[in-house]
């Protein structure tokens, strides 16, 4: 056959270098934001049962953590509390003295350059488990917003850099934004977790932050994973009221998603690439079932592909040691 006949796509692919010149997406470091878990305590380090590799730390341990992130070039952590004590209105989601309060000024101190988000939520912090107040059985969204902006504001003041909501009550954006600016931080973006599905893969995290639900579960407040339309409309409102960033989890099964709110909305797209998409891969790996390298660095760029700018993941630090490997 000639070549008139057909197209020679494998001419692109012919060599290492050849497939670097043409590659559309890349996964740089600077992309990638490291949660930590942060305990009351001292000199505690506990792997999370279903998810190896990640520990609990207490506070007085987590300098040397994120020394080891500097030195691999992570410029940013999403910082969750586990806290001793728990009420009914998650109390030390927004004390002085909270656990992640105490942590952000540590950092901010010894790390001024490390970026320090604040997930923004009351579910570690409240006795049931729930993101927000209990009133006739379920989370009662205008009680919950002024608990959630006396959050961010008290998160704010310890120094963190971003404020991320993850409860997804309606209107928080435009609370927070308004009790920020109120409090003097105009200057503190928010990163909206503006699409958050009510997802089975948020299993292991819930050990990690000791936040399972006591009651009920999560889908009057999180969304439905069948649902697309209602993602642009939780996108658009968080626009509307001042998202400087939007995040859309779990990530992996939601790639369709992050697609059009990339193509819908101009702001940095953020995919969380979960607890249990962790897990799902570090427990093959394990088993020698799958390369974890190869495997992670793809699913990985496929959220870039997808229109993700920025990736909150917990592989981040096997990532950053890949990247400076090769
Ligand atoms: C809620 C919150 C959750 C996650 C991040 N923030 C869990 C939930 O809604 O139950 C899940 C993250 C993950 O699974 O890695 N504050």
């Amino acid at each position: 056959m000639t070549n008139k006949q057909f197209r020679r796509h494998r001419r692109l692919r012919s060599s290492t270098t050849m497939r670097a010149m043409v590659r559309e997406n890349h996964i740089r470091t600077e992309d990638l934001i490291y949660p930590l878990f942060i305990m009351e305590g001292e000199n505690i380090k506990r792997e999370v049962p279903s998810m190896p590799g990640i520990y609990q730390l207490s506070l007085d341990l987590i300098s040397g953590e994120i020394q080891e992130l500097e030195k691999l070039g992570i410029s940013s952590v999403i910082l969750f509390g586990v806290p001793n004590e728990k009420d009914e209105v998650g109390t030390g989601a927004y004390h002085e003295e909270g656990i992640v309060q105490q942590a952000t000024r540590k950092i901010k101190k010894e790390f001024p350059n490390l970026l320090v988000i604040a997930d923004t939520c009351l579910c570690e912090y409240t006795s049931h488990g729930h993101c927000g107040v209990i009133k006739n059985h379920d989370v009662d969204n205008d009680e919950s917003l002024s608990l959630l902006a006396e959050t961010a504001v008290s998160q704010a003041k310890a120094g963190a850099d971003i404020i991320a909501p993850s409860n997804m009550m309606d209107g928080f954006v435009t609370v927070i934004r308004k009790a920020l600016d109120e409090a003097g931080f105009t200057h503190i973006p928010i990163m909206s977790y503006a699409v958050k599905y009510a997802s089975a893969f948020y299993g292991p995290f819930r050990d990690a932050a000791d936040s399972t639900p006591e009651f009920g579960d999560r889908k009057t407040y999180q969304m439905d994973p069948a649902n697309r339309r209602e993602a642009f409309r939780e996108a658009a409102s968080d626009m509307a009221e001042g998202a400087d960033f939007l995040i859309i989890k779990p990530a992996l099964s939601y790639l369709d998603i992050i697609r059009e709110i990339r193509e819908q909305h101009p702001v940095p797209i953020v995919a969380y690439n979960v607890s249990g998409e962790y897990s799902m891969v570090k427990a093959a790996a394990l088993n020698g079932w799958i390369d974890e390298k190869a495997l992670v660095l793809e699913k990985l760029v496929s959220m870039k592909r997808a229109g993700a700018d920025l990736i909150i993941t917990y592989h981040a630090k096997d990532v950053a040691t890949w990247l400076k490997e090769s």
